[in-house]
C-alpha cells in the first residue's frame, strides 16, 4: 500500500484545520487524537500554520500534514516544519514534481477528468475531490471515477457529519476531509477540548456505521 493510502485509511475523516493562534495547536490536536482522528491537515492559510505544524508534531499519535500547499516553495516549507503528508487544492506539474522529488505522501485536488489524467501522468492515483459538493457532489464523483478504476479519493468541501456516510459508502472514497470537526478559534479564545473530542468521536465512528 502506498504511504498516502495508509494515511487516508487511518480514519474516515481528515480534519481541515485553520489555526490563528499557535497556542491552540496542541490542545486541538490532543482533542482530535483523543476522539480518534489522528490524521490532521493544517492549512497554510494563516501566519501561525508552520508553527502549528511544529507544535502538533509533539502530540503523541498525531499524523501531521499540511493543506492549502500551492507551490514548491510552500511544499519545502511545510516539510521543513515536519509535515508527514501534503494536501493541495489543485494539481500543477511543478507541485507534483516537487512532491515526487521529496517522496512526500501527496494528495492533490482534482475536479475534472483532465486533472485526474495529469495526475496519472505523474504516477498519482490518490486525489482530493475538491470542492466536493460545489463540484457536483457524489453524482459528479461517481461519474468522474468510473473511467479511472485505479483511483481513490478524499472528497473535501461541503462535507458534514450528515452527508459524510453517503460519500464513505462509495468504494473509491477512502476518507473525507472537513472543517466541521475542527472549529476555528479566535486568537485569545480557549479550545473547548471536550467539544472537539466529541466532534472527533462522532466522525471517527462514521466508518463503523457504514461498512
Ligand atoms: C478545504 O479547505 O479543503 C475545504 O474548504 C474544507 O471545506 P469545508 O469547510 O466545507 O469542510
Amino acid at each position: 500500500m502506498k504511504p498516502i493510502e495508509t494515511i487516508m485509511l487511518t480514519a474516515p475523516v481528515i480534519p481541515v484545520i485553520v489555526i490563528d493562534d499557535v497556542r491552540h495547536a496542541v490542545p486541538l490536536a490532543e482533542a482530535l487524537v483523543a476522539g480518534g482522528l489522528r490524521v490532521l491537515e493544517i492549512t497554510l492559510r494563516t501566519p501561525a500554520a508552520l508553527d502549528a505544524i511544529r507544535a502538533m508534531k509533539q502530540v503523541s499519535g498525531a499524523i501531521v500534514g499540511a493543506g492549502t500547499v500551492t507551490n514548491a516553495a510552500e511544499l519545502h516549507a511545510v516539510i521543513e516544519a515536519g509535515s508527514e503528508f501534503v494536501v493541495s487544492p489543485g494539481l500543477t506539474d511543478s507541485l507534483a514534481d516537487a512532491a515526487a522529488e521529496t517522496d512526500t505522501p501527496f494528495l492533490p485536488g482534482i475536479a475534472t477528468a483532465g486533472d485526474i489524467m495529469r495526475g496519472l501522468d505523474k504516477g498519482l492515483e490518490h486525489f482530493k475531490f475538491f470542492p466536493a459538493v460545489a463540484a457536483g457532489g457524489l453524482p459528479a464523483l461517481k461519474a468522474l471515477a468510473a473511467p479511472f478504476g485505479q483511483c481513490s479519493f478524499c472528497p473535501t468541501g461541503g462535507i458534514s457529519l450528515r452527508n459524510a456516510p453517503e460519500w464513505l459508502a462509495f468504494d473509491p472514497v477512502l476518507c473525507v476531509g472537513g472543517s466541521w470537526v475542527a472549529p476555528r478559534y479566535a486568537s485569545g479564545d480557549a479550545v473547548d477540548g471536550d467539544h472537539v473530542a466529541a466532534l472527533a468521536r462522532n466522525a471517527a465512528a462514521l466508518r463503523g456505521e457504514d461498512s
